[in-house]
């Protein structure tokens, strides 16, 4: 096969992979959304890798969680915001494997009792222990966990730390395995991309939301080690583009160090002009667009993530900064329990 030369013998596949999503996900192309955005839009539906535990973190835990297994771990700890949707991934998961879970989770105030809604609430129904931290302890989360792993060995448990977001070396080959999926999709030839141009099977750009850096990471290894496309724009929904490039740029270093073969120096670009106000808070115009998307496609974003990436896609556009008409490759990475969470911001709109 042309451009996936490594074929079975890919090194990739030495990792072992629990197997928990449903892949492949579907890429579909909805002619209205191509109006709104001025760019031949196709989404891949990795909002659909499963179901309640669906969304982007589950392709890095088929990686993280074999290794947690093949390193014969039973607790698995990881961190996140309250309405982290890694944290509900993981805790969901790890139910399914047999597995204990710990979540770290952030609060403006962790005396204050846990909301049950969103992921919390689905965080709780996989039985995971919630441990409630303050924003100024989440910025030593690594050492947090480290401690708390720590604490657990000396009582006898196996303990398996994952980082923020999945995102290290090992959680972003799930998004290079990604993008072996959509250049074996292109092979196969999905119709209405064969039709729209002469031959030529890849995409002009690939357009992903931002919180960790692994996504980012991996889409760009996979899409350059596969020839999926040109250029991958990465929009940030916190920090700024000098923080992730540099964290994209080590998780890069990082999973080449455990792959062989993966490339050197692949070309990504961060775009942070549609973070909004803050982490988490969207603008008005980005929930009106939101909005909007959903009732001229059917397709739901989340005011995080998803929501945030599209809408400066769209912006990215207007600007110039992508060609008008450029065929591109839009990761949906789910996010849907958060929006369920925090209704009220929409309250005007719908
Ligand atoms: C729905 C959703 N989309 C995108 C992302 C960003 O992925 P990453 O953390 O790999 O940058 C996340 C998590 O942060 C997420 O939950």
């Amino acid at each position: 096969m042309k451009h996936d030369p490594t074929g079975s013998a890919d090194p990739i596949d030495a990792h072992p992979r629990a197997r928990l999503a449903h892949l492949p996900t579907p890429i579909i192309n909805v002619a209205a959304l191509d109006r709104r955005l001025g760019c031949e839009l196709w989404i891949k539906r990795d909002d659909c890798t499963g179901g309640a535990e669906s969304g982007n973190k589950l392709r890095k835990l088929e990686l993280l969680l074999a290794r947690a297994i093949a390193d014969r771990c039973d607790t698995v700890l990881t961190c996140g915001g309250l309405q982290s949707n890694h944290a509900r991934a993981t805790a969901l998961a790890c139910a399914r494997l047999g597995l204990r879970c710990v979540l770290f989770l952030r609060m403006a105030d962790p005396s204050e009792p846990l909301p049950l809604t969103g992921n919390v609430l689905l965080d709780r129904f996989a039985g995971a222990e919630i441990r409630r931290i303050s924003v100024e302890q989440y910025r030593d989360r690594d050492a947090l966990m480290a401690n708390a792993a720590r604490g657990l060995e000396l009582r006898g448990a196996r303990p398996f730390v994952v980082p923020e977001g999945g995102s290290n070396g090992l959680g972003a080959l799930g998004y290079v395995l990604a993008m072996r999926e959509v250049r074996r999709q292109l092979d196969l030839g999905l119709t209405s991309i064969a039709r729209s141009r002469d031959g030529d099977r890849r995409f002009d750009v690939i357009a992903h939301a931002c919180g960790s850096g692994g996504t980012a990471a991996g889409v760009a290894l996979g899409a350059a080690r596969h020839d999926v496309a040109r250029d991958v724009r990465t929009f940030a929904v916190c920090d700024d583009t000098a923080y992730f490039t540099a964290k994209i740029r080590g998780i890069i270093d990082e999973a080449r160090t455990i792959c062989p073969g993966l490339p050197t120096d692949p070309p990504f670009l961060v775009d942070d002009q549609a973070k909004g106000p803050a982490y988490a808070v969207a603008t008005g115009e980005q929930r009106a667009f939101i909005v909007d998307v959903a009732r001229a496609s059917g397709l739901v974003l989340d005011p995080v993530y998803t929501g945030k990436a599209l809408f400066g896609l769209a912006q990215a556009v207007r600007r110039g900064d992508i060609r008008f008409g450029a065929r591109v490759l839009f990761l949906h990475t789910g996010g849907l329990p958060g929006l369920l969470a925090d209704p009220e911001p929409f309250r005007a709109l719908v």
